[in-house]
């Protein structure tokens, strides 16, 4: 049976595991929705390539949710692919309903009490055009410490290819956030202190511990995962594309097929640890640049109907 409009999945994408931590806050808000989530960790790090590169991967992988598993709409679960690709991505397919992510620097500010904000993304976020508007907009509101951390994510992604995370690993996502805080100041609750962390790459949700132990208690961290998911359930309600909440819950692998176009292995590990999903909801695929595989793909389907 044809599903209807409102049972098509949702994509989700990211240049590898850091967007779980997207999808654990979509699960969360829309419990009736299906998902199909990418990890593209044969492409990744997204930060350091430069837009090009990550603008055709996004493009890519569009095509192939659109055209192999009929996306309804897209959740770009990475900021450095919504920074280089959202907006080519919105006038290409002006009919997919789509969700990105950009720093959350503004509700940063009105978290922050000393004024001083501490801004952590990869390479390729924080040098956009798309964020220095951003910042632009709210520099006469606050202060902005801006730090690039190269290497993180990728650290992050090494350090999860294993359900229980190998020490060398864990030390070196240890050693970088500890090289990259101490570049960015004091941090506390005192006046001209950093009080405020946005995490501005969904993978650094995943490092969380290690952060908090080199800033301390009492200042904030923020993320995007909630708000992105509350502004999902608004753009599906305004669509028409909601899941009927009277439709039972689907089962776990109909409900969360998880994807990578890198090793299996890393992508269990992570879907179990953080999503509590059993190995068997993920697989992988090919996505070539030109989208190619998902038309051969989709040819084949229609073959076999
Ligand atoms: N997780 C991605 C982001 O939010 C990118 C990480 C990377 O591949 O460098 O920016």
């Amino acid at each position: 049976m044809t599903p209807t409009s409102q049972q098509r999945p949702i994509g989700v994408f990211d240049s590898g595991i850091g967007g779980l931590s997207v999808l654990r806050a979509l699960q969360a808000e829309l419990p009736h929705e299906r998902f199909v989530y990418l990890a593209d960790s044969g492409h990744a790090p997204y930060g350091e390539r430069g837009d090009a590169y990550v603008a055709a991967r996004t493009h890519a992988i569009t095509r192939y949710l659109q055209a192999v598993h009929g996306i309804k709409a897209l959740v770009v679960a990475c900021n450095t692919a919504t920074a280089a690709a959202i907006h080519e991505v919105r006038t290409q397919c002006p009919d997919l309903p789509l969700v990105g992510l950009e720093p959350a620097i503004k509700p940063a500010v009105a978290l922050s009490q000393t004024g001083r904000i501490g801004v952590i993304g990869t390479r390729g976020t924080l040098t956009s055009g798309k964020f220095a508007l951003l910042l632009g907009s709210l520099q006469s509101q606050a202060e902005f410490v801006v730090q690039p951390c190269d290497g993180l994510a990728y650290a992050i992604e090494r350090s999860t290819e294993h359900a229980v995370p190998d020490a060398a690993e864990s030390s070196e996502v240890r050693e970088l956030c500890t090289r990259y805080i101490a570049a960015m100041g004091t941090f506390g609750t005192a006046a001209g202190h950093i009080d405020t962390l946005v995490l501005g790459c969904t993978h650094y949700v995943f490092a969380e511990e290690e952060l908090r132990a080199l800033i301390g208690p009492a200042v904030r961290l923020v993320d995007t995962g909630e708000p992105v998911a509350r502004q999902t359930r608004r753009l599906l309600q305004a669509t028409g594309l909601l899941a009927d909440p009277g439709d039972e819950i689907p089962a776990a692998c109909d409900r969360m097929q998880l994807i990578t176009t890198g090793s299996l292995l890393p992508l269990q590990a992570a879907a179990q640890r953080w999503l509590q999903l059993p190995a068997r909801c993920c697989s992988t695929a090919t996505v070539p640049a030109d989208g190619a595989g998902a038309m051969v793909h989709e040819a084949n389907r229609a073959l076999a109907q």
